[in-house]
């Protein structure tokens, strides 16, 4: 064994007192696969967690006495937010501390900066736990994955966001009940907006797309569209067409640039992806020599994540007697491999399209509606029309169209909303069949 390792953990909320649990509890074999001791140190937290036993560990109040303490090794940031914990972060890599963090928004909006600091001074900055919580998704990307060109990768990627969804589909529930449900369980973030509305996936896509594609994180440049809008009835006639809605999360190498895309999406039933219900996420990536592989688990909770530090704090550990040079890339390239590409703004992307519109029950308004489509180009490849029900003028009209450019599937819907018969606007949610 090499000498003991000093762990400083900074916040003792949820994923803090899961690695705490952790670390204490798997202490033995944690040692042995990590080649030395590691041991807790100092943690600095405004507040203790009945949820963890710190008894006979050194706790702080104020969080920088970790990262100025001396002895500590590797600093865990696990505060959140992107204000202090960036300071905390930058500080820490200051004093030439290593560190771990399972801060999505942090890397997504500061990584460049961070990770630049941490190569001048020679120290790793690790952020397993920052995507998917549980799932081993950056480790994939990084090393299983390695040897491919990754073509595209779509991801469940927000626990809160699938709950919904699922409740939506399998209950019936209506939206706001369900969120509330998800904030009261623990699940959404402290902002539930950043759930969703895609940030929170958002942040973690990046993250995922700078790994697969060498691409700097900029978290401006995804385009991001809640599920807010989902109604009860879409949920329904996808299932009838064969879909499942999901919320998510894209990256997809096509020969302009990237695109990265958080947005509602009709996936084929049949997809083991499309089965990922409740709070769990899964994330397919599809790499030119293995084809597609699928990663699936907890994307949140204390010890699911707390097992992602964990991972991260054995890594650093493993690496402290390697030369900086020989640890492992943050972003899992050579520096000089990271390139800009252009990422793609939404108009330009290609997509297949569910569409639901309400049209005045009177003979010609379909015919109106696949002339738009066919002069657009665009072909219809499924159709539900109901009945109307007793004394009711408008009906549903339900579409899937091929794969179009969206710019050209916009021209087309704004033409077929100013038609007199049909009840703007027009819902459209993307379509993919991930093959
Ligand atoms: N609010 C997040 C989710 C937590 O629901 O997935 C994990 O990042």
């Amino acid at each position: 064994m090499l000498k003991p390792v000093n762990v400083g953990i900074c916040g003792l909320g949820t994923v803090a007192s899961g690695t705490v649990n952790i670390l204490l509890r798997n202490a033995a074999i944690i040692n042995a696969r990590a080649g030395s001791e590691l041991q807790i140190i100092h943690i600095g937290a405004r507040r203790d967690n009945a949820r963890c036993d710190t008894a006979g560990l050194r706790v702080s109040r104020d969080i920088f006495e970790v990262v100025d303490n001396a002895e500590v090794d590797i600093v865990v940031e696990l505060i959140g937010g992107t204000t202090v914990a960036k300071d905390l972060v930058l500080k820490a890599i200051a004093n030439g501390k290593h560190v771990v963090t399972a801060n999505k928004a942090l890397i997504a909006h500061h990584g460049n900066e961070i990770f630049a600091a941490a190569r001048e001074k020679g120290v790793t900055v690790a952020f397993e736990a920052a995507v998917a919580g549980g799932i081993p998704i950056i480790k994939a990307l990084r090393e299983g994955l390695a040897a491919n060109r990754i073509e595209w990768l779509a991801g469940i990627i927000n626990g809160t966001g699938n709950f919904i969804l699922t409740e939506m589909r399998d209950k019936g529930r209506a939206f706001d009940d369900v969120l509330k449900e998800a904030q009261a369980l623990g699940y959404a973030e402290a902002d539930p907006t950043f759930d969703v509305e895609g940030i929170d996936a958002a942040h973690k896509l990046v993250i995922l797309a700078s790994l697969a594609f060498g691409i700097p994180l900029d978290i401006k440049k995804v385009f991001t569209e809640g599920i807010t809008r989902i109604a009860p009835e879409d949920v329904v006639y996808a299932e009838e067409l064969g879909y499942r809605i999901k919320h998510l999360g894209i990256a997809r190498r096509v020969e302009k640039g990237i695109e990265l895309r958080v947005h509602p999406t009709l996936i084929p039933e049949k997809r083991l992806i499309a089965n990922v219900d409740g709070v769990m996420n899964a994330i397919v990536v599809k790499g030119d020599a293995v084809g597609p592989t699928l990663y699936y688990g907890p994307g949140a909770g204390a010890e699911p994540t707390g097992s992602s530090v964990v991972a991260d704090i054995i890594d650093v550990a493993r690496t402290l007697s390697a030369s900086p040079e020989n640890r492992v890339p943050y972003l899992g390239f050579g520096d000089d491999f990271v390139t800009e590409q252009p990422i793609l703004p939404i108009d330009e992307i290609e997509t297949a399209y569910y569409l639901r519109m309400s049209v005045e029950d009177k003979p010609g308004v379909m015919s109106k509606v696949a002339t738009i489509l066919s002069d657009s180009g665009i072909s219809i490849e499924a159709l539900i029309q109901k009945e109307a029900k007793d004394g009711e003028l408008f009906v549903p009209l339900i579409l899937l169209t091929n794969i179009v450019q969206e710019k050209r599937l916009e021209a087309a819907l704004r033409e077929i909303e100013a038609l007199e018969s049909i009840v703007a606007p027009v819902m459209r949610i993307r379509l993919e069949s991930l093959k």
